[in-house]
């Protein structure tokens, strides 16, 4: 299925040199052509600051800034678009969920999970550090990365103020039982805040059913917004126990030297990034009229067409060749991370680029419990060989596309196997 027509959106693979860029969980690219054109109009032509002025060009930031919340809400069912708090990126709506559920209270108990990202772990090891919390991180299934619902429940305490969960792995593409996660947290009336990182965009999200109180998200991966955007959605409620991280104005309420208890502009203060979110909200706008449902269809068939490469004629993996996490599509979305024998992953990136003007991200992956799940850290393998080199799928890549990057790799696995250097030819 392609998701767009060919002719007017680009494509993955666009450039006069063969470059193929499979680093979409980092961020995507390209971006839909209504989300250049959006932010075009805006350099061009728009220009005002969102709700900081009564005329037209000012009014009409702030209609379009709106849309891009609705839109949102709608993608994910969320109760209420003034519960869509925008943010700078993941890690500053997750620092908002953490910080303003726990900060400066009395001393209380965390659960995350093994497969978490530093923006997580770092937040929560902050508070750790000062002695605001205690934590608990959930290990998970050593082959599949996927946690047990029940080693959540089992981790929670009477004290337990917020369970964070990943919902599927930078690392290893695993995709986290987040509706079971919700029921586990609900019955124990503990706030679950979900990592939507690798997930929005590429999947259907349902706040409401999956039980999710807080949803962290970018604006610029699968949403396919600029980079700079992100947000915080809040359980309609929960406002009530979240505190503002940041203070400052909000072009509301101007009479008032307080912070306004309204939403969004309790979590909102400054001039906001009016080019990006009105991108962003044309990024949305795309995966609307395709339908989530439908291009999560196409993006499991790119997976199966990714696995079966890595394999050889007799059903065997590509020599050298070790996927982590699930080797097939039940479980996983379009991110997998791989190390081939006797070839440290920088040197594997490098020579996808070079030899295939393939891309990819190696190193760790801002995941160190995740690669330590897989045995792949420094302290593991040593330094050189540590962490793995990820390939990622956006929308527009399509089967013939995923072929040439499972060719480049089969290409280098064959020539390390057999001690020649790897070349084009
Ligand atoms: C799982 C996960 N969480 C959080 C982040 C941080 O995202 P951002 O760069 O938008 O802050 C990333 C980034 O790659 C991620 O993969």
């Amino acid at each position: 299925m392609p998701p767009a027509s060919p002719r007017s959106e680009p494509s993955a693979a666009d450039s006069p040199v063969r470059r193929l860029y499979m680093d979409n969980a980092a961020t995507s690219f390209p971006k839909p052509r209504a989300v250049l054109d959006a932010m075009t109009r805006f350099a061009t032509t728009l220009g005002a600051s969102p709700g900081r002025g009564a005329y037209a060009e000012s009014r009409e930031a702030a209609d379009l800034m709106w849309a891009c919340r609705e839109r949102i809400n709608t993608l994910i069912n969320g109760e209420n678009p003034a519960h869509v708090v925008f943010t700078l990126n993941t890690s500053d709506a997750l620092n908002l969920a953490i910080r303003g559920l726990l900060d400066g209270r009395e001393k209380c108990h965390v659960v995350t999970t093994h497969m978490d990202h530093n923006s997580v772990l770092r937040p929560f090891n902050a508070l750790m550090d000062r002695g605001a919390i205690e934590q608990t991180r959930v290990p998970v299934d050593p082959c599949s990365g996927v946690v047990d619902p029940e080693d959540i429940r089992r981790a929670i305490r009477p004290d337990t103020r917020l369970v964070a969960a990943v919902h599927a792995s930078n690392v290893t593409g695993s995709l986290q039982p987040i509706g079971a996660i919700g029921r586990v947290c609900r019955a124990c009336a503990v706030p679950l805040l979900v990592d939507a990182a690798q997930t929005i965009g590429h999947l259907p999200i349902d706040v409401q059913s999956m039980g999710i109180d807080l949803l962290a998200f970018p604006g610029h991966k699968g949403l396919l917004g600029p980079l700079g955007t992100g947000g915080l959605y809040i359980r309609p409620g929960l406002e009530r126990r979240l505190r503002p991280v940041r203070w400052g104005g909000t072009g509301s309420v101007s009479e008032s030297d307080r912070q306004p208890e309204t939403m969004p502009d309790r979590y909102e203060p400054g001039s906001h990034n009016a080019i990006g979110l009105i991108g962003l909200s044309e990024g949305v706008g795309w995966l609307l009229e395709r339908g989530v449902d439908r291009l999560w269809a196409h993006e499991r068939e790119m997976i199966e067409v990714f696995l079966r490469g890595l394999r050889q004629s007799d059903g065997t993996m590509l020599p050298g060749l070790r996927l982590l996490g699930p080797p097939t599509v039940h479980e996983r979305v379009g991110v997998f991370s791989v190390t081939v024998d006797g070839l440290a992953p920088d040197e594997l990136s490098r020579r996808l680029e070079d030899d295939f003007g393939v891309l990819t991200r190696s190193g760790l992956h801002c995941a160190p419990l995740a690669h330590g799940t897989f045995g792949t850290t420094p302290d593991d393998v040593g330094k050189q060989q540590a962490g793995a080199t990820r390939f990622s799928l956006g929308p527009f890549i399509q089967t013939e596309q995923v072929r040439y990057a499972t060719d480049a790799l089969a290409h280098v696995c064959h020539e390390v196997a057999a001690g020649t250097p790897a070349s084009a030819g």
